[in-house]
């Protein structure tokens, strides 16, 4: 079932156990039965019941064995993000899935500010390996590594506010809420003038780099164009400059846009004095 039906078909006990789940994520992998029961303020024979109903809809998963216990699937922690998104007032209705990305779920969704979008972040084994070789994130799960994914999008967009990027409006669990961008994926789109495009995404990198962030995973997928211009997304992986192997990741993030326009367009750039150009004179 998609998240809007699953969302209208919940009641106000389920929203109660799934806040008391969301909010002992961090402490535990299966959040015993009593914990959840004790801060929903509901019974635990009512509270077993309601979370057998969720798990049906493959909204938590319950756990038997040593003790009794439940976390939140994907779709859970989706719907209580959008929940907490309803509630501060931030989206007033959500509305088609709009696409599926190996790691987010985006949906239309109209805001406080008009139509946006949310992405739902999502980390599943594949990338919780790769974040965990590269960061250390202990053993966190990927529910907790889907939230930290969210957070760090969304205050990478808020640095890079006014520059070619989604305005980000709000940040709950692993939602983010952002401007819709009616544009298309630029590996699907023939450029009539990619010289001037590839020019000013450069120039867009090295205000990036001006405010403190490299994007980490800059790619013709991650760079949305129409008539207008273009608008860089996904930021999950970006760093701070400063933080350990910004250069490389800064390199790399390059080496794949100057491979790209080379292939495609035939674009033959300097690395070097383009990547000169983007950290400016200073080298730091
Ligand atoms: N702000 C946005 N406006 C419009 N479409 C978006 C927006 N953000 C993401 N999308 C669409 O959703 C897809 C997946 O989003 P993305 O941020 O690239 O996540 P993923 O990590 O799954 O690649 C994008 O390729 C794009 O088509
Ligand atoms: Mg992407």
């Amino acid at each position: 079932m998609d998240l809007p039906s699953l969302y209208s078909k919940l009641g106000k006990n389920s929203w109660k156990i799934l806040d008391a789940i969301f909010r002992n994520l961090w402490n535990y992998k299966y959040v015993p039965l009593n914990v959840i029961s004790n801060l929903a303020n509901i019974n635990e024979e009512k509270t077993r019941r309601i979370l057998r109903a969720l798990a049906d809809d493959g909204i938590v998963v319950n756990k038997q064995t040593e003790y009794e216990g439940a976390t939140l699937t994907f779709s859970g922690l989706s719907l209580f993000s959008l929940h907490l998104l309803v509630e501060s007032g931030q989206v007033e209705a959500i509305g088609k899935k709009m696409g599926e990305g190996k790691e987010s779920l985006v949906y239309n969704c109209i805001s406080k500010q008009g139509e946006a979008v949310i992405k739902f972040h999502k980390l599943g084994y594949q990338s919780f390996k790769k974040v965990v070789e590269k960061r250390d994130y202990g053993n966190l799960n990927f529910l907790v590594l889907s939230i930290r994914s969210a957070k760090r999008e969304f205050s990478a967009l808020r640095k890079l506010k006014g520059l070619a990027v989604p305005e980000a409006y709000s940040w709950e669990g692993n939602a983010v809420l952002m401007q819709l961008i009616d544009a298309d994926e630029m590996i699907k789109v023939k450029l009539e003038n990619p010289e001037e495009i590839l020019d000013a995404i450069i120039d867009e990198m090295a205000k990036f780099y001006r405010r403190g962030i490299v994007h980490g995973d800059l790619s013709p997928f991650n760079i949305l164009v129409n008539e207008d211009g273009f608008w860089v997304i996904d930021f999950p992986q970006s760093l701070e400059v400063g933080e350990a192997n910004w250069r490389e990741i800064l390199l790399r993030d390059l080496e794949n846009l100057l491979r790209y326009f080379k292939r495609t367009y035939r674009i033959e750039r300097d690395m070097n004095s383009v990547f000169q150009r983007i950290i400016g004179d200073s080298g730091s």
